[in-house]
């Protein structure tokens, strides 16, 4: 745990926590622990209540339950619940590949889908799943006889070397892929073996009313009453390896699968998230933390508050709209509510004045420290060094959010890759190949794309960089809207009825005339904002950023120096970790809406029709009328989801929630608002992960979906009276 979050209270709390708390054991709530270093906690997790060694967690020898946790696609993480392939993970973590899969006539968001049998499971192409077999730790071949004071540049290219070198080895001796991944800044070196398997079906899917329940209103927040799960299955070759593809191939015969426990648990009882959590930032300075909190943050809800607004509007009144945009404005609605919240907490929590009470500690220590000469005045150049790029960092925000926001700017891109490639010295074959494969992928953005919604969007969101972008806006901007007589309207009208970029046939039509893509106006906003972009922005931040990951790499070595920390945990970097808490409600003094568990009774009193993310469907209505919850009620209804303080982040999304003897007893899928600052900052009074109870996803399935089958393959534990 930092010292910090424990000294909000007072001066001496600070001071008491530099020179005593820090060297004792700690009782770390926070944190999320690297599966082959949990030797190290094993004997706090115990008392924290874990109930098996944690060689049963992660072994060398590969029979762990790190076998039966994956990498879900790009960022979601899922487990396995039978020894034949079947995989659970969140709804909205399927969400993107059911869009490819769904169509009007084949409405999974409005009706859901359930596979009565195996061949009834569908192919989503594109999607795969990760198993992670093994980790060594190897910080001493990638750093070892590296000084501290070796230029970046030289140090980079030795480091890129041995890298390679080492993951060409772990391939060879292991026939598995090995990745080499920098932790705690780039401190520590792990290499992760994987397998990666590629033919993935999905087996269950509830419809949104269950499974986005709430929706976006209630996203981020507590008391939720959301099914956020969908059902996979992962399919092998004839000999249980990845293969692409088939209808020859088998189900994966898995050796590891969690234990399904159906008993329930009570506030207070042990709780463990195995998972992939993305990103996490606990240990930058206060000057860093600034920039998040006045620029980024701000910067990004204000304009995605913007296009959000004109998509909202433009969904509800077309369903052909509502489909091709629904998954896009999931994501960016995720990232704009979140950040309110973040910002709220990291406000009210006072994190920049906590954070700069640490500092001035570390200041103490370093000005007498002898083991990291380097720390004296790294602080202060860190401070001149932040302060210089405020501005690069604010328009950065605004070209991103505000100008890219717009889709047709952004995907004006694609005439500048086809330009580029026309003029390229290339053989003509190789060109008409490269430019064939481009317009391929370029059709599935135009299968969810919406011209009218994104003009509306371009007159939501050019104001807002046109003004807030001062000295940064380009000319060729500035002269187009005068040349509008200062209409949005008109400019945007304009860019849009003239443009290449807007369709597939035109993407098309261009590639085979390219001379005329100079003309083009999309293309001369993409090209000027670039151009702007790659002049006075792209070369600060590259220097900035450089300058950050050196600065920081040091901060954190001397900050595990300095705090004497034993077990210290690095930030997620989106590899397997594991955290623990315990099941708790939100504020233990507060109002009885904050308890740690919801239900389905609750969740029937916010049923609305009207409104689409309120909008249950009717069978799930009469379920609950009738009471028929076969097995899985509890006191006449059906637990949804709870809470407890494990420390998670995003990516551990479809995480598996296990009691203390290792069984699944739910499906992470969020965080609480209040506490969703935990990726800067964790404060155990505030921050809460959400997990899906497993007993509502085996209602739904088996109720709902009528795919009792299912159930037939999964492990249960024994059932308690
Ligand atoms: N907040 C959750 C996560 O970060 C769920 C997001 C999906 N739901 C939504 N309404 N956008 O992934
Ligand atoms: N819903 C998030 C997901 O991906 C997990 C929740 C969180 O960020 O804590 O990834």
């Amino acid at each position: 745990m930092r010292c910090y979050s424990k000294s909000g209270r007072s001066i001496l709390g600070i001071l008491g926590c530099s020179l005593t708390f820090c060297s004792l054991p700690l009782l770390a709530k926070e944190g999320m622990k690297v599966p082959a270093t949990l030797k190290q906690s094993e004997k706090e997790m115990i008392a924290a209540g874990l109930d098996i060694p944690v060689e049963k967690l992660y072994n060398a020898r590969g029979t762990g339950l790190n076998n039966a946790v994956v990498l879900f696609g790009k960022g979601c993480t899922g487990e396995m619940i039978s020894g034949e392939g079947l995989l659970l993970t969140n709804h909205h973590c399927g969400y993107g590949t059911v869009q490819g899969l769904a169509s009007t006539q084949s409405d999974y968001f409005a009706n859901g889908f359930w596979a009565m049998n195996r061949e009834q499971e569908l192919p989503c192409p594109g999607l795969t799943v990760s198993y992670i077999r093994s980790m060594e730790d190897v910080t001493e071949r990638v750093l070892g006889g590296i000084p501290d004071e070796m230029r970046d540049s030289q140090r980079d290219s030795i480091l890129a070397v041995r890298i390679k070198n080492l993951e060409n080895g772990f391939r060879y001796t292991t026939k598995k892929d090995a990745q080499v991944k920098a932790f705690a800044n780039g401190n520590r070196y792990w290499v992760i073996i994987s397998e990666t398997y590629r033919d993935v079906r999905l087996v269950g899917f509830p419809p949104n009313g269950v499974g986005q329940f709430g929706g976006d209103t209630d996203n981020w927040s507590w008391p939720r009453h959301t099914g956020d799960f969908s059902v996979f299955r992962v399919y092998a070759d004839s000999s249980n390896k990845p293969a692409a593809y088939s209808p020859a191939n088998k189900p994966y015969r898995n050796s590891e699968f969690f234990t399904i426990n159906a008993n329930g648990y009570q506030e207070g009882d042990f709780t463990l998230v195995y998972g992939f959590p993305g990103v996490t930032q606990e240990y930058i300075s206060s000057m860093q933390l600034e920039q998040v909190i006045n620029f980024i943050d701000p910067i990004r809800i204000e304009a995605r508050t913007k296009r959000l607004d004109v998509w909202t509007k433009y969904m509800s009144a077309d369903r052909s709209v509502f489909l091709k945009y629904t998954s896009k404005r999931a994501g960016v609605a995720n990232g704009w509510k979140k950040w309110q919240g973040e910002l709220k907490g990291l406000k009210g929590n006072n994190v920049v004045t906590k954070k700069k009470q640490a500092e001035q500690e570390f200041q103490a220590w370093a000005n007498t420290d002898t083991q990291a000469p380097y720390a004296k005045d790294l602080l202060f150049r860190m401070q001149s060094n932040s302060v210089a790029h405020d501005a690069d960092v604010a328009v950065n925000e605004y070209i991103r959010e505000a100008v890219l926001g717009i889709e047709l700017i952004s995907q004006a891109a694609e005439l500048d890759k086809i330009r580029n490639i026309h003029y390229a010295s290339l053989p003509t074959q190789v060109k008409t190949d490269s430019i064939a494969k481009l317009l391929r992928s370029a059709e599935g953005f135009y299968k969810n794309y919406d011209a009218a919604t994104d003009r509306a969007v371009f007159v939501a969101l050019m104001p807002l960089f046109m003004e807030k972008a001062g000295a940064y806006v380009p000319a060729y901007y500035r002269s187009e809207l005068a040349r509008f007589g200062n209409s949005y309207d008109k400019w945007a009208a304009y860019v849009f009825a003239n443009t290449a970029a807007g369709s597939a046939e035109k993407l098309k039509a261009a590639s085979s005339n390219p001379g005329s893509i100079t003309d083009d106006p999309a293309w001369k906003l993409y090209s000027a904002i670039m151009q702007l972009r790659n002049e006075k922005i792209v070369p600060q931040l590259a220097r900035y950023n450089d300058s950050l990951t050196r600065y920081n790499r040091l901060y954190m070595k001397a900050q595990i120096l300095q705090r004497k920390y034993e077990d210290l945990y690095p930030d997620a970097n989106s590899t397997l970790r594991v955290a623990y808490g315990k099941v708790k409600g939100l504020d233990p003094d507060g109002p009885a809406g904050y308890s740690f568990q919801t239900n389905l009774d609750e969740a029937v009193l916010k049923h609305n029709p009207e409104v689409a993310e309120f909008n249950m469907p009717a069978a799930l209505i009469e379920l609950q009328r009738q009471k028929d919850y076969g097995r899985w009620a509890v006191r006449g209804t059906v637990p949804i989801a709870f809470i407890a303080d494990n420390h998670t982040s995003g990516g551990n999304s479809g995480s598996p929630v296990l009691n203390g003897k290792g069984e699944l007893i739910g499906t992470n899928f969020d965080r609480v608002w209040e506490g969703t600052m935990s990726d800067y900052y964790f404060d155990e009074k505030w921050c809460r992960n959400i997990t899906l109870d497993i007993r509502y996803t085996l209602f739904i399935i088996e109720k709902l979906g009528k795919a009792g089958w299912l159930l037939n393959e999964m492990r249960f534990a024994p059932v308690k009276n």
